[in-house]
């Protein structure tokens, strides 16, 4: 029987996830940890460290009664019944496989503290994505570092998209659950099983055996990514035909075959995710030899690159070949709306490009901080602090973001975007007023009357 879960890494996984799972289990206590003393107190605070609808309110009804943030990692260990590593697994930055292989390095400290700790038999499960053999390099951790103890190692790929974390977490289309295909394996894929039965029906839980479920989670994402990257060369087509790639998209996602989601063009896709499981799933194609593989799915971050440039290329070359010393406003700096996540965000490459120009920056986001924002450039190390913080800003007011602009760029779909009083942006704007909407929120009918000079991705 599960008394205790353990959940070591409080991010965008971890925190949402566990926070469900205690909703939908009052009998089992939950216990998240992080290095991040700052991420916990903001946890335990009333202002959580990620935006996300609904969290607030399930926190609210679990922290404190089952669910409990803390610093303490060895204590957790000890005390689980079940282990979840929910910690990051950024791209490798350095080495072998620098720019394509996971970083694995968290996920192992993880498995040594685990190993350190434990004092009794555990279930641990993957939640964070993982290249696929994640769990041997575990297992292999686990069983030569640990006192004596047995571990089973359970494949749990986490599907919830950010901005709709809670909805998808409590009617998720299905839980995939992977294990060894023996006794013991098949006994820790149950008590999983026990825990997800409380709320989502049995026929939706779907039980595989290891590999199959690493592997289907890099599969899944890099079909997602597919359809945005395809819709997305489109999109690049309906420019030059003068189609209309909204009409395009409709049309093609009524055959049931294809079906309308995920056919949204857009600047490109962002987020911790897509890129980081295509590369993934590149590199273990390398590994394998397999290099007509690798190519074919590389090309899908390499659209992606292509339609976040493209963008970049068309504001500087619509505003006479230059943006040099122009103020430039960005709508949107998250990689999408109801996230103040911005990992991988068209935004950081789109402003990359422009400041290359030498051009002025002015971001408004509902829900990023400026920190956030200059760690993105940082991270990027093509300038010096001092640069990023003279070509680029961030203001808490939409209209003194778009004042005196040359151009309006918007990045993120935020809901607000589509009511601000355009009137008012436009009489504040240098003429002609151009405004490039890369994420099709605006009506450009309505904004072309205004007076506005209008882009939109995907129309000719
Ligand atoms: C994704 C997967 O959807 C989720 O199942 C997985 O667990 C993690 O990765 P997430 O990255 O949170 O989730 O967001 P998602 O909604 O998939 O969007 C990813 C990016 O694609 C965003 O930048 C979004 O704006 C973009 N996108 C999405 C499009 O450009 N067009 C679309 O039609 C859909
Ligand atoms: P994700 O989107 O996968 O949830 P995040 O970066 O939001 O990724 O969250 C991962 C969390 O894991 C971070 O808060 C980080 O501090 C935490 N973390 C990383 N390594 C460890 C570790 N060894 N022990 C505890 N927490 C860790």
């Amino acid at each position: 029987m599960i008394k205790t879960i353990t959940c070591i890494g409080a991010g965008y996984v971890g925190g949402p996830t566990m926070a469900v799972m205690a909703l939908k289990n009052p009998g089992i206590k939950f216990h998240i940890v992080d290095i991040n003393q700052a991420r916990i107190d903001a946890w335990m605070s009333d202002d959580l460290p990620i935006y996300e609808p609904g969290l607030d309110e399930v926190v609210k009804q679990t922290r404190g009664k089952n669910l409990f943030f803390s610093t303490d990692v060895a204590g957790a260990i000890k005390e689980g019944n079940m282990i979840f590593i929910s910690v990051n697994t950024p791209t490798k930055k350095y080495g072998v496989g620098k720019g394509r292989a996971a970083d694995l390095k968290f996920v192992e400290l993880c498995a040594r503290q685990i190993a350190q700790f434990a004092e009794e038999d555990k279930i641990v499960v993957e939640k964070s994505t993982l290249p696929v053999r994640t769990a041997q390099s575990i297992k292999k951790i686990l069983s030569s570092t640990s006192n004596g103890h047995s571990f089973q190692v359970l494949s749990n790929p986490e599907f919830l998209a950010e901005g709709t974390a809670i909805d998808d977490l409590m009617k998720p289309d299905r839980v995939l659950i992977g294990g060894d295909q023996n006794e013991k394996g098949q006994k820790a894929i149950s008590e999983l099983v026990n825990v997800y039965s409380s709320w989502v029906p049995r026929e939706n839980i779907i039980t595989t055996n290891i590999w199959s479920s690493e592997l289907s989670k890099l599969t899944a994402n890099a079909f997602l990514a597919q359809r945005i990257s395809s819709v997305n060369a489109i999109s690049a087509l309906c420019e030059a035909t003068g189609a209309d790639v909204e009409e395009v998209a409709y049309a093609i996602g009524t055959d049931s075959r294809i079906g309308p989601k995920f056919l949204k063009s857009s600047v490109g896709f962002g987020g911790s995710c897509f890129q980081k499981d295509i590369l993934n799933l590149v590199y273990l194609c390398e590994f394998f030899g397999l290099h007509e593989v690798a190519r074919y799915w590389e090309q899908v971050v390499s659209m992606n690159d292509y339609q976040k440039t493209r963008f970049a290329s068309k504001i500087i070359t619509t505003l006479f070949n230059t943006v040099s010393g122009k103020k430039i406003a960005f709508l949107g700096w998250a990689f999408k709306k109801d996230t103040n996540d911005t990992r991988e965000s068209a935004a950081i490459y789109v402003a990359d490009q422009l400041m290359n120009d030498e051009a002025d920056i002015s971001v408004y986001d509902p829900q990023v901080e400026e920190a956030r924002m200059y760690k993105d450039m940082e991270e990027l190390e093509t300038r010096t602090m001092d640069r990023n913080k003279k070509q680029l800003s961030m203001t808490e007011d939409p209209y003194e973001a778009c004042k005196d602009a040359h151009a309006i760029a918007v990045l993120t779909e935020w809901d607000e975007f589509k009511d601000l009083d355009w009137q008012r942006i436009y009489a504040n704007m240098k003429k002609p007023a151009f405004l490039f909407d890369g994420r099709l929120i605006l009506d450009r009918k309505a904004l072309s009357d205004i007076g506005f000079e209008v882009y939109t991705i995907g129309k000719g």
